[in-house]
């Protein structure tokens, strides 16, 4: 391995390419090895030994592949396998999104916390325990999202059912006055339009919350780690992403072209590893 190898990203489905673009962005000269488990969307009303089997049977198919890091940008997986994942793995630098998501909240200076995640990610109770490390003076509401998946993996953004549903888990945060808003699901970003909207609406103009996107602070993380291993990307390197998937790969390829807005050079299928499944 060396420091042209990929970086592995992973997700449920499309989600995790809210992850993927800000590392083409911040860090362009890395490659990517991006997998979306998309057989298995959504991993959010699943039981979470379930979402931990695919989380590690995806790691370890990533390391295999040659990656020298591994990214959940899935919150759920962070949740509930990045420990296990560590430990299984320790020559791997392996990082997950809901540290770099509270460290992003409390930079923005957020005392009035919410949280809009999938029902296993508030159910793991992650987030919590994240904020009571990191910003133990801030009061955290949570919101399970479950409508909100399965309409971004349509396609349906931007939509009078993605208005709706964004109202209905922005009214508690609403009334628990919330300041700062973590996107806790890394398919949230893709409906910060109908989240913003319904925002304007809900909370008054002079106390409008701040949306809190984790991947940008999940970049620097993985900056600074590569940065500490001498495993940075030579500078000027042309970055060569591929895209795998356990469903249709032709139809995943298309979708994930609608979500990155630009072409990819294909997409593969993968089965994961039933031996690796619990
Ligand atoms: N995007 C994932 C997350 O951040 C998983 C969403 C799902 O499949 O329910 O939690």
């Amino acid at each position: 391995m060396s420091s042209k190898s990929p970086i592995g990203v992973f997700d449920s489905g499309v989600g995790g390419l809210s992850v993927a673009r800000q590392f083409m962005r911040l860090l362009p000269s890395e490659s990517l090895l991006y997998f979306a488990d998309t057989a298995h969307v959504p991993y959010g009303g699943r039981p979470l030994d379930e979402v931990r089997g695919f989380a590690l049977s995806i790691t370890d198919y990533l390391i295999r592949s040659g990656a020298k890091m591994v990214v959940m940008a899935c919150n759920i997986s962070s949740a509930v396998a990045l420990d296990e994942a560590r430990k299984l793995y320790p020559k791997t630098p392996i990082l997950g999104v809901i540290v770099p998501g509270v460290q992003a909240a409390v930079k923005q200076g957020g005392r009035r916390l919410g949280v809009l995640a999938t029902q296993g990610t508030v159910s793991s109770g992650a987030y919590t325990r994240a904020a009571a490390n990191l910003a133990p003076n801030a009061v955290v509401t949570e919101v399970p999202c479950p409508r909100f998946v399965p309409l971004i993996e349509a396609g349906k953004t931007e939509t009078v059912e993605a208005l709706n549903a964004a109202r209905a888990y922005l009214e508690p945060l609403s009334r628990a006055s919330c300041d700062t808003i973590i996107l806790g699901c890394t398919h949230y970003p893709f409906l910060i339009n109908a989240l913003s909207h319904e925002a304007r609406d809900l909370f008054s103009a002079d106390c409008l919350p701040r949306f809190v996107d984790p991947a940008q602070e999940t970049v620097r993380e993985a900056a600074a780690v590569l940065a500490d291993r001498s495993a940075v990307a030579p500078a000027g390197e042309l970055a060569c992403h591929r895209y795998f998937t356990s469903a249709d790969p032709d139809a995943v390829g298309d979708q994930i072209e609608a979500f990155l807005g630009s072409r990819i050079d294909g997409c593969n299928h993968v089965s994961l590893d039933p031996a690796r499944l619990s």
